[in-house]
């Protein structure tokens, strides 16, 4: 029996076996042994997304962020680079910045009172000269992430020293990046800082939905439907694609021109802001999959997924306004998560256009959001089956949607962008994608 407690390598032949089926035990959604292995396997060892450089622009900016349970200060230094280092002091482990987020010539920690540069470096102290004579300060500097990185202004991290380059791990991920957040030359931009709340539920839980999930959209957010917010959402799997890109990123596609019609193109941007977009810098592949299936949701492995859906600022009232939105299931304990939520807008946008972009996106996908409530309540039941005594932890939950003949979800064959794409949102190929990175990820020694 793979219960929670038990030995985790017999747990993960579960999964293994379990995956070749196209299942996966419950337990692994709140279990003590899991959750202590992916944060050593996965978020210490992986690229983790934590943030967009338009939250630090200036010298000394700073944001406080985690990696996996560990905080880390993103800062900007003097020298215009970003540095990521552990918030940790060095002298009693006191967590030194207590601010989620400012602007910082040294950081001074809250206990004895240890200066250190806002590059990590170690300063000064109280009494310095008596306290401190022999102390070297270039060993007592904060710990440094090794290996940082941006695409697309995204911040990713990587703890491990032994990290592969931040383009390789994204992959076919880098690819959908370029093509949501580089139509522009003046790029995107946070509209504040991440709302953040607590759900009691696992982090694989959102990345999973968040990267391919569609089945649920006529079901757990059909409410919507009947006052007429989300139209046609029985039809919905009609035009969707679901692209498994490699490395367990997952992206879910929607054919809005066919489901709203012609002006729907471009996720229903204005024509003026679409105007300003520059498509050449798009591979062929990249335009006709905007002007065909375009990408409007997705997880790049193991906790960062993002939104690009058109809304209304006032329900149920035209124009809408397309929200972009970018979300981290952070991993609190097994079984809990906090989720983060950034919304965006492109700087070459009018004010006016992306405050309405920013209320339909809060309107959606918030801790009130209309979505949002309807995908975290349903998330909480597997977080308590993991640790049931009945029917236990160890039953199988079913991905089979897609798999081997049990659905129609075609390969597309005219794809030329990475990884598979299939035609149908009647498919899992991208749940399953994820948790078979997700499983060697734990697996590896
Ligand atoms: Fe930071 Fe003592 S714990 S100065
Ligand atoms: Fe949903």
């Amino acid at each position: 029996m793979a219960t929670n407690g038990s030995d985790l390598g017999v747990l993960l032949q579960l999964c293994e076996k379990e995956l070749e089926s196209s299942m996966l035990p419950a337990a692994v959604f709140s279990n003590d042994e899991v959750f202590a292995a992916e944060m050593k396997n996965i978020f210490g060892r992986n690229w983790v997304f934590l943030g967009h450089v338009s939250e630090i622009p200036n010298t000394g900016d700073y944001v406080l962020r985690r990696i996996g349970l560990d905080p880390v200060i993103v800062v900007r230094d003097d020298s215009g680079e970003i540095i990521v280092m552990s918030n940790y002091c060095r002298h009693r482990g006191t967590e030194l910045c207590q601010s989620d987020q400012g602007n910082a010539e040294t950081f001074t920690c809250p206990y004895h009172g240890w200066i250190y540069k806002k590059n990590g470096d170690w300063l000064s102290a109280p009494h310095v000269s008596q306290a401190y004579k022999e102390l070297d300060p270039k060993q007592w500097g904060l710990a440094k992430v090794p290996h940082v990185g941006v695409h697309q202004g995204m911040i990713f991290a990587n703890v491990s020293p032994d990290a592969k380059p931040l383009l390789e791990e994204l992959g076919g991920a880098a690819w959908f990046l370029d093509a949501l957040f580089g139509l522009h030359p003046d790029g995107m931009r946070v509209m504040g800082p991440p709302d953040r709340w607590r759900v009691q539920t696992d982090w694989k839980s959102g990345a999973e939905q968040f990267g391919g999930d569609n089945y649920h959209v006529e079901s757990a957010h059909i409410s919507l439907d009947d006052i007429g917010i989300l139209q046609s959402a029985r039809e919905m799997y009609k035009i969707n694609a679901q692209y498994a890109v490699g490395n367990g990123h997952i992206f879910t596609g929607h054919n809005f021109v066919k489901w709203f019609g012609a002006d729907w193109d471009m996720w229903g941007y204005p024509k003026d802001l679409v105007d300003k977009f520059d498509l050449t810098v798009l591979d062929q592949a990249q335009r006709d999959m905007l002007a065909s299936e375009t990408p409007v949701v997705g997880t790049i492995f193991p906790n960062m997924s993002y939104l690009r859906f058109p809304g209304s600022p006032d329900p149920g009232v035209q124009p809408f306004a397309t929200y972009t939105s970018i979300r981290q299931w952070q991993p609190v304990a097994p079984g809990v998560m906090e989720l983060w939520s950034w919304q965006f807008t492109w700087n070459a946008a009018s004010d006016e256009y992306s405050e309405q972009c920013y209320v339909a996106g809060q309107n959606a996908f918030s801790a009130s959001g209309m979505f949002e409530q309807d995908d975290t309540v349903v998330w909480e039941g597997v977080a308590k089956l993991a640790r049931s005594v009945f029917p236990g932890g160890d039953i199988a939950l079913n991905y089979q949607l897609g798999f081997e003949g049990m659905s129609e979800n075609p390969i597309d064959p005219h794809w030329k962008g990475p990884g598979v794409s299939r035609l149908s949102g009647i498919g899992e190929q991208n749940q399953r994608s994820f948790y078979q990175r997700w499983l060697r990820e734990m697996q590896a020694s």
